[in-house]
Order: C-alpha cells, then sequence, then structure tokens
C-alpha cells in the first residue's frame, strides 16, 4: 500500500479459521511508548460478542487478547504487535479443523464435506475459485469470526488516537426496518420464530479529529474512500455513507453543505466531517447497513456440488441478526483506518514524537481542539 505522506504506515495482517486453533493479527507502525490497557481490549472483544439475537457460540466462547510480541510490561516497542485469539471451539472441531493430518477415527464437528453452498455466503464462489470439493475450506475464513481480531487491532488503534483527543463510537439505528429498541427486539424474535434472519444499520462517530487527516491528492488517499472501503471490508455490509449520505443527493445545494463561521467552525454537520476526503475538524459521521444473515435455519434453495442434485443451503448455528456485532466491529474499522491517517500525518518512532508532531500541527492551524 503506497503512502503519501512523511508519516509512518500503519499496517495490520490477519489469519485464522473460524473453528481453527486461533485468530492472529500482526500489527506493525506503531509508535514505542503506547500504553495498552488489556481489559480494554477484552471489554471490546466481549462488546462484539454481545447483543440480542447472537447465537449460542457467544456464550459459549468469552474471547480474550494475548499479546505475543511487541510489548513489554503493557507497553508498545516500536516492534510489530502480534494478538492471538483462540478459538475455545475448537477443541470439538479438532480432528474436523486439524491444520495437519489428523489422527485417530473421525470425531466431532466438521468431518462431513460440505457441499450444499449457502445463498448470501461466499461457500459457492469460494469453492469454485478456489478449487474446494468442501466448502467448509472457503467459508471458515469468509465467516465474520474473524473479525474478533479486527476487533481486537481497532481497540489498539483506539488507545492510539485517544492519544490524541479523538473518541470513536457507534450505535444501532435500526434492524429489520425498526428504529427503537422495543421494536428491534420483537423484530428480532419473530425473525427466529418463523426461522428467518434480520438486517440493519449502523452509526460510527469519531469526535476530536483535527482537520487534515486524510488527503484530496490521489483517489487512494480520500478519507472518505477509505473508510467506505473499510466497512464494505466487513462482512454483509453492502451501504456505505458518510455524513448525510444519499439524503443529500435530494436536496439543493443551499441545503446541502455546512457554512463556515467566523472561527471556522460549523453549525451544521451534513458532510460528516469529511470535504474532498479530508477531514475538517467536524465529527467524522460514517453509517453502514448490514443486508439480513444468509444463514437461515429455514434453508433457501440450493445445489450439491458434488451430485448435481437441487438440495437445500446448509444449516449451521447462526445469529438471526448481528447488528450491534456491527456496530462494535464498525467502530474498530473507523478507528483503524483513523489510527492510520494519523500515523500518515503525524509520525514519529515513540509516542512522544508523535504527540509532539500533532500539537506542533494544531499550532500552526491555530485549531483549538474540542473533541
Ligand atoms: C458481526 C457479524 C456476525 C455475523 N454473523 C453471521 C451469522 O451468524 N450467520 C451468517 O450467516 N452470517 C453472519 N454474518 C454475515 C456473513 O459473514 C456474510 O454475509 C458472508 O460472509 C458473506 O459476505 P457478504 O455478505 O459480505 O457478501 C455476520 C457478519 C457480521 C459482521
Amino acid at each position: 500500500m503506497a503512502v503519501y505522506a512523511c508519516g509512518v504506515a500503519l499496517e495490520v495482517k490477519t489469519a485464522g479459521e473460524s473453528h481453527g486453533p486461533a485468530l492472529v493479527a500482526i500489527v506493525s507502525g506503531l509508535p514505542a511508548g503506547l500504553l495498552l490497557d488489556r481489559d480494554a481490549i477484552d471489554h471490546d472483544l466481549n462488546r462484539r460478542q454481545q447483543g440480542y439475537g447472537r447465537s449460542p457460540r457467544q456464550r459459549l466462547e468469552q474471547d480474550r487478547v494475548e499479546v505475543v510480541a511487541g510489548l513489554r510490561h503493557g507497553c508498545t516497542l516500536g516492534s510489530p504487535l502480534a494478538l492471538v485469539i483462540r478459538n475455545r471451539d475448537h477443541e470439538n472441531w479438532a480432528w474436523g479443523m486439524s491444520p495437519w493430518p489428523p489422527e485417530g477415527d473421525a470425531t466431532g464437528k466438521g468431518t462431513t464435506p460440505v457441499t450444499l453452498p449457502r445463498p448470501g455466503h461466499a461457500d459457492l464462489a469460494g469453492a469454485l475459485k478456489y478449487g474446494h470439493d468442501d466448502t467448509r475450506n472457503t467459508l471458515e475464513r469468509a465467516s465474520a469470526r474473524q473479525t474478533a481480531v479486527q476487533v481486537a487491532a481497532g481497540a489498539v488503534a483506539k488507545a492510539l488516537l485517544r492519544e490524541i483527543g479523538v473518541e470513536v463510537s457507534a450505535r444501532v439505528l435500526e434492524v429489520g426496518g425498526e428504529a427503537s429498541e422495543d421494536e428491534w427486539q420483537r423484530a428480532t424474535d419473530a425473525a427466529r420464530a418463523d426461522r428467518d434472519t434480520l438486517g440493519g444499520v449502523i452509526e460510527v462517530v469519531a469526535e476530536g479529529a483535527p482537520p487534515g487527516l486524510g488527503s484530496y491528492a490521489e483517489k487512494e488517499t480520500r478519507l472518505d474512500a477509505r473508510l467506505a472501503a473499510a466497512l464494505m471490508g466487513i462482512q454483509a455490509v453492502k451501504g456505505v455513507e458518510i455524513g448525510e449520505g444519499f439524503a443529500l443527493a435530494r436536496r439543493r445545494g443551499s441545503e446541502a453543505h455546512d457554512e463556515v463561521g467566523d472561527d471556522r467552525r460549523r453549525e451544521t454537520n451534513r458532510a460528516g466531517g469529511i470535504e474532498g476526503g479530508v477531514t475538517n475538524g467536524e465529527p467524522v459521521v460514517v453509517r453502514a447497513a448490514m443486508k439480513p444473515l444468509p444463514t437461515l435455519m429455514r434453508p433457501l434453495r440450493s445445489v450439491d456440488l458434488e451430485s448435481g442434485e437441487p438440495g437445500e443451503a446448509l444449516v449451521e448455528r447462526s445469529d438471526v441478526q448481528a447488528v450491534e456485532a456491527l456496530a462494535v466491529v464498525a467502530e474498530a474499522a473507523v478507528a483503524w483506518e483513523l489510527a492510520r491517517a494519523a500515523r500518515e500525518k503525524f509520525g514519529g518512532d515513540a509516542l512522544i514524537d508523535f504527540l509532539g508532531a500533532h500539537a506542533a500541527y494544531l499550532e500552526r492551524i491555530r485549531w483549538r481542539h474540542n473533541g
């Protein structure tokens, strides 16, 4: 990935299958001297597992982060940070998901090949693309279980952002087309009774970002494009809005923009804090639309990839809806992208250098931080 500023590239690479031994993330580009709080990371992992409509797996497994590199006594070393989350359910899949050829008779889960792809999942396209006879070889990685380790990386990004006064939070706006919590629960219960699933809409807000994160210079550097890609990178997200997004298309210009006051602040924030792909100092506001989850307990029509016979798609333990979980994952994704933009802008090998560059910049633009 190209970096167009003189700062540092914050990068993450993840690995891990849904029922494999563990999920892993390697984060590089963090400054040395950043204090991390294990409880804060575990708190976000726990938030991701909560929510009305989640499957029993979330109760079975309580995710906990392990750090195996890049940290000493809670403080980053400036070397790559390696995060691990064990899949506690793996013990039930030890034969089926064994990384090495398993010994002994087939036992536990995942021992019979999955040949009935689920519409709306990566199953069919993945099996064709990679030449898998068993679509488990696709679905184990395509599954949103992988978002756990993204949330852990996002919690690290939030710790860095907090150092420069940026707070990221998310909330659910709609579930199954309903806009209040009581109605979400009713809609979820009704969908569960019908063995069906729901989607919804979430919103992420980042307060305190200075003007100047991202750049209009190239399409890859535009923060709006990067946030859209970060959110679309989450399973089941099918639409993203920045600020008032689609509603702006139906208004006149006089009702669509945010006039600049003499203190350079805005009374409205229709742009969602980004103009020309660059933060403008107002809160960054993004929304994401999640489609109804594709694993239905009343399965959709499919075809057996082995026999060619019509059949019903795979039924596997699954959520009725996961919109609250999406909010937590989206919060992590937005925090990650903002932290990446901040590392590009302010650089620094040590946290103190990063903070110094941030303070000097605010001074130069005479920007009063009110995050
Ligand atoms: C937090 C979260 C939890 C999810 N849980 C499920 C689930 O339990 N069952 C399911 O079928 N899909 C679930 N999904 C969605 C699928 O992973 C996703 O629809 C699938 O991988 C296909 O990708 P696509 O929808 O982006 O095309 C979940 C997504 C997220 C973000």
